[in-house]
């Protein structure tokens, strides 16, 4: 009975949700429903007279594309009309849909803009084509809606881009940013240095499963592949005609592996390594002697010609400076150009590139480390660090594309489940994305107009083929779009209803590999009273949220016991399985004297609910700390014996996450503590034996590495320290 009341209001919200803002995703400005339907056979006549041949043919294609439909020109009797406008908001458009079609548009990308918004309102059955009468009025919010694709560290074809490159058009994308080189991989053709995708596009070998998986192992399997020149300029000109830019990013001076795998005479040691096969990121990048700068022009010089693109991206992320600090030639630049240190000579070197691209008619963009040093004075940042780069970059007067790892990285998991594909680590999930806006809170209206818009960024380290691509990127691009582009963003259900009502359905007619875990139940753990916790599940989160009781879980009093559990997730679904150690401190109450960092602060009960953290890291299994110590009590029912405290820790230097390395605890009984502290240089887990002793209260204090060591992703920086459970045997 309980299932088909759930069913029954889960329709009726998506109803009405979808009746108030209309099938138009993202979000138009205005959306007013008319009662009736426009109704053709699947031919279109069109007026021409208003519009390009390019935007006729955009016409045609998107016909063809979305619903199978002809376009025919015409100006008697056309069923569908333009007129284009002047002075009024960039990129806007009107859609007015009653006895015909009446397009009025400000630009060709508004005219394009218009169109995917007419095909979403376009519904076909038996041959005819409805169109629901109504009045559309529609501009983006931001200038800068894009999506990055690395293709270094798995390929994808010139069918596959233009297949991505499709939906992002439907989607009212305009940028796609093409990661082209890094360690794992060069592949775009360099006619002067042959030897780039010749040796640089291939790699012998690549890491299996998680790179913190130990041990490591490799397939050793031959992998690669480039784009010629030649692909380049067609995959370019198709997006041209689907307004998006392509902004190409060669990456320098660090994940240069592959490009010095090619010329290991551009590194400061000139020695000979593979194209890397694992991960991460490694020392050896370019040098910044004149050769190795006058190199990276010349490739530039052949790249700048097939981007029509104002920027260029020249990465300037993650580059150790461990190279430079022992290279001769390095230190020969900073004297000579009296620099401080590493950081300025990485400015240095950036600020080589800017003037040589400002010199060519284009505009440098970064990611936020070329902050470091000193900004570049013509430099675009891009903030992938959070929100502070993109804040530091326009308070000197930059132009910023916020992609902070929080809300903008779809290499994370989207949902909790262990059913989810592996996958980087993190938890974007479909909400957080919509959540997500350029601009944060501490932004100054000043600054804030530095800021063109955002990107969603496909890092494919776990992205192995076209069909994982499209589970990471979609549904999670159609919030991002929705939002960057609407001025009145739609709250998560009234998005969720048009999203599964209208863009679901014409997603699987296309054919496209997005995911449903939106979809899934979310389960989740509360305290129980006396001790314990209890399991619950809810229907689609965020549509209904009543809850049912899948499984309540006592405190083990002496007898340590595991469960697991296993949970319906409706038809189709497979059932998913957890597994919950019921330990002693199983639902005990925590006290924190340090709180955990709100953006990894699930709750105290993430370290007592029985359930570790899985590996890869998902945000929501851990609490994750930013002090170099972390201290709380955790405070039992009553006074147990303890035999043993086992606590876990999370080890991924290339997220900046160290383990712990020493604690105190204090075992307190009626007031009277024992002390144990130890420095630990440790597992992940570790395991403090104790003889037997009757407690009620434990006092934790956890020390994490003060900070990152030099030639670690993020030296220098506070390491996060991310605790699960607290194990009380
Ligand atoms: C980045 O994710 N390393 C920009
Ligand atoms: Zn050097």
């Amino acid at each position: 009975m309980l299932k088909y009341a759930h069913f029954f209001i889960f329709i009726t919200v998506l109803l009405t949700a979808s009746a108030q803002t209309g099938p138009i995703l993202p979000t138009p400005a205005v959306y007013q429903r008319v009662n009736g339907q426009f109704v053709c056979s699947g031919n279109l006549v069109v007026d021409p007279s208003e519009i390009n041949p390019a935007l006729l043919q955009s016409f045609k294609d998107l016909a063809k594309w979305s619903h199978q439909m002809e376009v025919t020109p015409s100006v008697q009797n056309p069923m569908v009309s333009f007129k284009k406008l002047t002075n009024v908001k960039q990129d806007s458009y009107s859609i007015n849909i009653s006895e015909r079609i009446v397009i009025s548009y400000s630009s060709d990308a508004s005219c394009f803009y218009a169109l995917t918004s007419l095909f979403q309102l376009a519904t076909k059955q038996d041959g005819q084509v409805s169109f629901q009468q109504c009045f559309v009025k529609d501009y983006p919010k931001f200038q800068w809606r894009g999506l990055h694709l690395d293709v270094s560290r798995h390929f994808f074809t010139p069918e596959e881009i233009k297949r991505f490159i499709d939906l992002m058009a439907y989607y009212k994308f305009n940028t796609l940013h093409w990661h082209l080189t890094d360690d794992q991989g060069w592949r775009i053709e360099i006619k002067k240095y042959p030897l780039l995708t010749e040796i640089g596009a291939f790699r012998d070998s690549t890491v299996n499963e998680h790179y913190t998986t130990y041990p490591r192992t490799y397939n050793k399997v031959r992998y690669g592949g480039f784009y010629t020149q030649e692909q380049v300029k067609e995959i370019v000109a198709y997006a041209a005609s689907k307004y998006i830019q392509v902004v190409p990013e060669i990456e320098m001076p660090g994940h240069a592996r592959a490009a010095l795998a090619a010329y290991p005479q551009y590194s400061c040691t000139g020695e000979h390594l593979g194209v890397e096969g694992l991960w991460g990121v490694f020392d050896d990048i370019f040098c910044s002697k004149e050769e190795s700068i006058l190199f990276l022009q010349d490739v530039l010089s052949e790249v700048i010609p097939l981007f029509p693109s104002a920027y260029i991206h020249v990465g300037g992320d993650e580059a150790p400076k461990t190279r430079w600090k022992a290279c001769p030639n390095c230190q020969a630049v900073i004297k000579a150009n009296g620099l401080h240190d590493e950081h300025e000579l990485q400015s240095y070197f950036i600020q080589r590139m800017d003037a040589f691209l400002t010199a060519n008619g284009k505009k440098l963009i970064g990611w936020d480390e070329i902050l470091e040093g000193g900004l570049s004075p013509n430099a675009t940042v891009m903030s992938w660090r959070g929100y502070e780069g993109g804040i530091a970059a326009a308070s000197q007067g930059h132009d910023v594309v916020m992609c902070p790892g929080s809300h903008c990285y779809f290499d994370h998991y989207q949902g909790k489940g262990s059913d989810e594909p592996l996958a980087i680590g993190g938890f974007t999930s479909l909400e957080k994305v919509l959540s997500f806006d350029p601009i944060p809170a501490n932004m100054t209206v000043a600054q804030a107009a530095y800021v063109l818009g955002a990107q969603g960024n496909l890092w494919t380290e776990y992205i192995a083929d076209y069909q994982k691509l499209e589970y990471m990127a979609y549904p999670r691009a159609i919030a991002l779009s929705t939002a960057l582009w609407s001025e009145t963003k739609p709250s998560y259900n009234d998005f969720l209803a048009v999203l599964v009502k209208y863009h679901f359905p014409f997603l699987e007619k296309k054919n496209v590999n997005f995911s449903q875990t939106c979809l899934k139940p979310e389960i989740f753990t509360k305290r129980k009273a006396n001790g314990g916790i209890e399991i619950y599940k809810t229907p689609a989160k965020g549509i209904i949220a009543s809850e049912e009781l899948i499984s309540s879980i006592p405190a083990a009093k002496r007898k340590i016991k595991a469960h697991e559990i296993v949970i319906d997730q409706g038809k189709s679904i497979p059932a998913k399985q957890i597994n919950v150690v019921a330990h002693k401190a199983l639902g005990a109450q925590i006290n924190f004297q340090t709180p955990p960092n709100p953006k990894f602060d699930n709750g105290s009960l993430t370290i007592v609910d029985g359930q570790l953290g899985a590996r890869p890291w998902k945000g929501n299994e851990w609490l994750g700390f930013n002090t170099d110590s972390v201290s709380f009590d955790i405070i039992l029912e009553k006074p147990i014996k303890v035999k043993e405290i086992r606590i876990h820790s999370l080890h991924d230097p290339n997220s900046w996450i160290w383990s712990i390395q020493g604690y105190e605890i204090q075992l307190i009984k009626f007031g009277h503590g024992v002390n144990i502290s130890e420095d630990y240089n440790m597992d992940e887990t570790f395991i403090l034996k104790i003889k037997d002793k009757k407690v009620k209260q434990i006092h934790v204090v956890l020390y994490g590495l003060p900070k990152i060591p030099e030639g670690q992703p993020g030296a220098g920086n506070t390491p996060w320290l991310f605790i699960d459970e607290i194990e009380i045997r």
